[in-house]
């Protein structure tokens, strides 16, 4: 195989719409973070490029949902999910966004010398366009029916119900979901790369000479080549992203697949002036880490873009990995269907490792895989504490009984150590082997085989039943089994970079050079040791309980929504509504209706007035736990007679799709009669 001088790893730049979950750690960002950490200990030249994607459709979508611009969303979400990188010791060189200035010259500097190299094709196609809104409309910004299952609520791209890809022409009764109005088709001109022209150069590239991919990625090219290439539209109607820099090009931006990807560049100019040999040079070996579902724009679009340029290499590989599932259902952000990096590290505080090593044993390498919480549990339980934790805390336990925490002398070597440490070298390959080719599994499971024989070496020599009549054997065997312990704090690195640095101090050790380990033993006779704790702890099944009984909440909170949300209701004016009263109370007094099954009369401080109320909340409220509660009333409704008593106002309750009322009271305490508007 060809030797690198250096390598420039990317990671998929993720969009900036919403927090990083477990599905995107374990696709994406932990294997190339263990790859890139490997290639540091062997004392590679490598850049590790990542940053936030900020432009594309579902930024405006999720900006329009809460009435904010997109630059609150990008701004706030960039913030979030670096930080959560951080925490997960995700090592990038650069974390840099596509909203930056270098980004927004180096993309349109590339739009631009491609379009005076004649790349591009200009064609005028019919797109639905918003008359209301005065605006064209992006797939996902149109609603209808799906034409395969009926489902009312498809999207211009996509029906999630059936999974169907579609075109927005293909529903029926297209909605605009910006104004609500029925779009029509106009027409509009766009930029197109014409990816049909380099289909033979594609298919040369990929089928031919890059039948070293993994199987998923060359696979899903294949198919791609195999349907002919069409033309590809570089350019949207949108007023948020990198403005097209030519004349004529008002309201026009460049497509997100065309801008990210390029993305990769500018943060790499952004990280060093020198940038140029990291993307121009044949002796740098360029590798993107992505999920699949980017395959098709970093192993077709994007290569045709480098190539229509001319002075960049191109991928050696595209490790794309599949998707990861989360107890048996796909994650998924609108449904809340996922465990957000954040929220973990609240639930699991110090434990960025345990997700980590759970992430890569479980790493969607080949096919999609399920992340369960028994499975967690029991890698932590099975694996870490009872395998590496173990291994080393006896180690480092036995010294400090025997040898006052000095690592005793070498004493004589038998077959037995003999055989260990060559077992160990053979191990280390196993894992350098396997990172190399991008089966992270494979190579975690090397490292926690090198503790395992840590463990079954003391173990089966019983150090601890030996001691009185043979010390100088227990020495022997405590020096080996610190020399391992050494060898992990390396080894482990890439993978459970915290675990490392614990050791590390646990052994009152730097970190050793990788290609020492197995030649050399790291921890010299004599040698203090640091003091010992244990480097996992179990994990109880009432943790694990929580996790599940929250996601079980989710799903029925999913279910309850899809039971069929209540239509919106006709518009009404400003005017309209401000002449509801609205105000704060707090409930002095409560009591059943007689005879009734649903009735309580409640006694309400207003703020204006003490007043009888009647409300329908028995079911769900009992008299005894509403006492003292503030609810919000509407206060001028018109009096009315309910069983004998007459009732003044309404509580405003939240009622669900189940029909099931919840009481709507303030966040915070408010003083009786403030206005609710
Ligand atoms: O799928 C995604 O999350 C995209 N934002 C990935 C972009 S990768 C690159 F091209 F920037
Ligand atoms: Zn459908």
């Amino acid at each position: 195989m060809k030797k690198y001088k250096r390598y420039t790893i990317t990671s998929a730049l993720p969009y900036a719409n919403g927090p990083i979950h477990i599905g995107h750690l374990a696709g994406v960002y932990i294997p190339a973070d263990i790859y890139v950490r490997y290639l540091r200990q062997r004392g590679k030249d490598v850049i590790f490029i990542c940053g936030s994607d900020e432009h594309g459709v579902p930024i405006t979508i999720k900006a329009r949902q809460e009435g904010v611009s997109p630059k609150v969303i990008v701004d706030r979400y960039h913030i979030i999910i670096k930080k959560s990188f951080e925490d997960f010791g995700i090592s990038f060189d650069i974390y840099s966004r596509t909203s930056n200035k270098t980004h927004f010259d180096t993309a349109s500097e590339f739009f631009k010398k491609l379009y005076e190299k004649g790349a591009f094709i200009e064609k005028t196609t019919e797109q639905y366009y918003d008359e209301e809104a005065k605006q064209f409309l992006a797939d996902r910004y149109i609603t209808g029916t799906c034409p395969h299952c009926n489902n009312e609520k498809a999207y211009g791209d996509q029906c999630e119900k059936c999974g169907t890809s579609l075109n927005a022409t293909d529903l029926i009764n297209p909605k605009s979901t910006i104004s609500g109005s029925k779009p029509i088709k106009k027409e509009t001109s766009h930029w197109f790369l014409p990816l049909d022209k380099y289909e033979t150069f594609l298919r040369k590239w990929i089928l031919e000479e890059h039948k070293d991919w993994k199987a998923n990625v060359y696979g899903q090219c294949k198919s791609w080549l195999d349907l002919g290439l069409q033309p590809r539209a570089v350019s949207r109607d949108l007023d948020w992203g990198v403005p097209v820099p030519i004349d004529g090009a008002k309201g026009k931006v460049l497509y997100v697949w065309f801008d990210a990807p390029i993305g990769y560049i500018s943060a790499t100019k952004e990280l060093t002036n020198d940038w140029e040999k990291y993307w121009k040079d044949e002796d740098t070996r360029l590798i993107h880490f992505i999920g699949k579902d980017n395959i098709v724009f970093h192993c077709i679009m994007f290569p045709a873009m480098l190539k229509a340029e001319g002075s960049f290499i191109l991928p050696e590989n595209v490790p794309a990995n599949e998707f990861l599932n989360l107890e048996g259902d796909k994650i998924s952000t609108s449904r809340n269907w996922a465990v957000w990096l954040h929220e973990y590290l609240e639930d699991f505080p110090d434990k960025q490792d345990v997700l980590r090593y759970a992430l890569c044993a479980n790493m969607p390498e080949t096919k999609d895989n399920d992340f369960t919480w028994k499975d967690f549990q029991s890698r932590n339980n099975n694996e870490l504490v009872a395998i590496l934790g173990n291994f080393v805390n006896r180690a480092m336990v036995l010294t400090s009984k025997y040898f006052d925490g000095k690592v005793p002398v070498k004493g004589n070597v038998t077959i037995v150590e003999t055989e260990l440490n060559r077992a160990i070298i053979k191990l280390k390959k196993n894992l350098e082997y396997s990172i190399e080719n991008f089966r992270f599994r494979e190579a975690l499971k090397a490292l926690i085989d090198i503790a395992r024989l840590g463990n079954k070496y003391l173990a089966d020599s019983e150090p601890w039943k030996i001691f009185k009549t043979e010390p100088e054997k227990v020495a022997t065997i405590l020096y080996y089994s610190l020399q391992i312990a050494g060898a992990l704090t390396s080894l482990c690195e890439p993978f459970l970079p915290f675990t490392s640095k614990k050791l590390c101090k646990m052994l009152n050790l730097s970190p050793q050079k990788w290609d020492n380990i197995g030649e050399q033993h790291p921890l010299a006779e004599g040698h203090i040791l640091g003091e010992s704790f244990l480097l996992f702890a179990k994990i109880e099944d009432e943790e694990i309980q929580k996790q599940i009984e929250k996601l079980q909440k989710t799903k029925t909170m999913n279910e309850q929504v899809s039971l069929s949300v209540e239509p919106s209701k006709s518009e009404i004016t400003f005017d309209d509504f401000s002449k509801m009263d609205i105000r704060i109370g707090t409930v002095l007094e409560a009591e059943r209706v007689p005879k009734t099954q649903k009735l309580l009369k409640l006694k309400v401080d207003t703020g204006l007035d003490i007043r009888n109320l009647i409300s329908g909340i028995a079911e769900y409220y009992s008299p005894e736990s509403i006492i003292g509660k503030q609810v919000c009333i509407l206060a001028n409704l018109q009096p009315r007679n309910i069983k004998g008593v007459e009732s003044k106002g309404m509580i405003l309750m939240a009622c669900g799709p189940d029909g099931v009322l919840k009481l709507v009271s303030p966040s915070e305490l408010s003083v009786n009669g403030s206005i609710v508007k």
